[in-house]
């Protein structure tokens, strides 16, 4: 199992291993930490975080490169807390997530803050807390954030998200650097844009950025667009004395061991191994290093996403005459990728009781959608009422992504480092929810 969760050939200990038959999350058994904080509960590995981080920051030596990872995989204040000190930088997406990173103890100086449609409130508060830049992704918000920065009397620092018109090859949910989405400004416009931009005068050109899509298990759409991008640099570089080329995040994980055997699965198809940072590093250091800038990397679902889990407590199982149906406390709300991009996410009973027959299993939530579906007809260990699943690599976009949908409280995340367990949130009461609600 250690493949599912180790990223290549980074040494990273196993995180989320069986001991005594017992899966345990680091030091600590998973059953214990379920009895303790209750199900459905999301466990994050410390160890697994520093992990990926290190591993990145460490391949991209060669370059003056910093790692921003991006809040938007796994926002809690823990794991924030976690990478602030081991010297990450943050992309940022939301006034919000700028509060977060300051209230985690991260540096606002230290944050790029991109998005389509960031409001006057959002760019006032960032230039209060003084990020590092803004990513500005059409001209209209280069021109409102000069105005923002003016009435402050400041200069805006700011970079152009550059959108390279190149596939990324991965889930069209999330590829981003095509003309066919909404990010970034096309290729063919920015020279003549940074041109107008720099007459601007509370704006401060500082870089350039790009980022062409997540879940990228090839170093091809990389290499294509950084190909394309650094001419383009270059010329602005030497025009406009930019600092920093941000070069995005989108670093695949693997979700589903089977790949690393041969098996195509859905997006993940055209990769039969995962990425490792020495892979990514191979690919772009050569590309960019001539540039002679300061680079940055933001990657979130590579740091987060192998190291956390949500585990599940099975509440019913309902056979059918064609089903087998699994009935588990977690749902759509808690985890709702499988639901929103069809995705893969390797199941695992916590405890392994005994050898037990392997059936055809659908494991489903109690919310009322049929869309609410783990996975359907996957052969599992054959499941009972009161067993404890994990479902792993559930760090990245897990808790970020869920909702209070059929009012359901959202569960507590737990940050385990080696035999040590923080309550990193208490799970939500009723009471939390109805919060700030009045009876009519
Ligand atoms: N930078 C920018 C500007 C982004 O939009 C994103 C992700 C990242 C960095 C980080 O991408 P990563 O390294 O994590 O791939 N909810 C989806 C993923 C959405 C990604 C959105 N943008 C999922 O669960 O697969």
């Amino acid at each position: 199992m250690g493949t599912a969760l180790i990223s290549g050939s980074l040494k990273v200990m196993h995180a989320f291993d069986f001991k005594k038959g017992k899966l345990h999350a680091e030091e600590v058994a998973v059953d214990r930490l379920a009895s303790e904080f209750g199900t459905p509960l999301y466990v994050y590995s410390e160890a697994t975080l520093l992990g990926h981080y290190r591993g990145l920051t460490g391949a991209l030596a060669e370059v003056d490169a910093t790692v921003a990872y991006a809040v938007k995989a796994n926002s809690n204040l823990a794991v924030l807390g976690t990478l602030a000190r081991a010297g990450s930088a943050f992309d940022i997406v939301s006034g919000g997530e700028l509060f977060r990173v300051v209230q985690a103890g991260g540096e606002a100086a230290r944050c790029t803050f991109a998005g389509v449609g960031k409001t006057e409130e959002e760019i006032g508060f960032a230039l209060d807390q003084g990020i590092y830049a803004f990513v500005a992704e059409s001209e209209a918000e280069l021109r409102f954030i000069d105005q923002v920065a003016a009435r402050r009397k400041v200069r805006a620092p700011v970079a152009v998200r550059v959108n390279p018109d190149v596939d990324a090859g991965t889930h069209h949910k999330i590829t981003t650097g095509t003309y066919e989405n909404k990010f970034g400004i096309a290729f063919e416009e920015i020279e003549e844009l940074y041109g107008r931009a720099a007459k601007l005068k509370h704006l401060r050109l500082r870089g350039v950025h790009m980022h062409i899509g997540s879940q990228i298990t090839a170093v091809g759409p990389f290499r294509a667009a950084l190909k394309k991008m650094v001419p383009l640099v270059s010329r602005l570089r030497d025009r406009f004395g930019l600092e920093f080329f941000d070069i995005g995040g989108g670093l695949g994980i693997v979700y589903d061991p089977a790949l690393a055997s041969g098996k195509e699965s859905w997006w993940e198809g055209r990769s039969r191994r995962p990425l490792t940072p020495e892979d990514y590093a191979k690919a772009v250091v050569p590309l960019v290093r001539p540039l002679g800038m300061k680079i940055l990397i933001e990657p979130g679902r590579f740091i987060a996403g192998n190291a956390g889990i949500l585990v599940a407590r099975v509440l019913y199982v309902k056979k059918t005459a064609r089903k087998n149906f699994v009935i588990v406390d977690a749902a759509m709300n808690d985890l709702i990728r499988p639901a929103f991009y069809e995705a893969y996410h390797e199941i695992v009973p916590v405890g392994r009781a005994g050898p037990r027959r392997t059936v055809k299993t659908d494991v489903v939530g109690p919310v009322c959608e049929s869309g609410d579906v783990f996975c359907k007809d996957r052969l599992l260990p054959e499941l009972r009422t009161g067993d404890l699943i994990a479902f792993l690599s559930a760090g990245a976009y897990g808790f970020t992504m869920a909702s209070n949908y059929n009012t359901r409280p959202r569960p507590a995340e737990v940050l385990v480092s080696g035999k040590k367990v923080l309550l990193a949130r208490r799970r939500e009461s009723l009471q939390d929810l109805v919060r700030g609600e009045a009876t009519a």
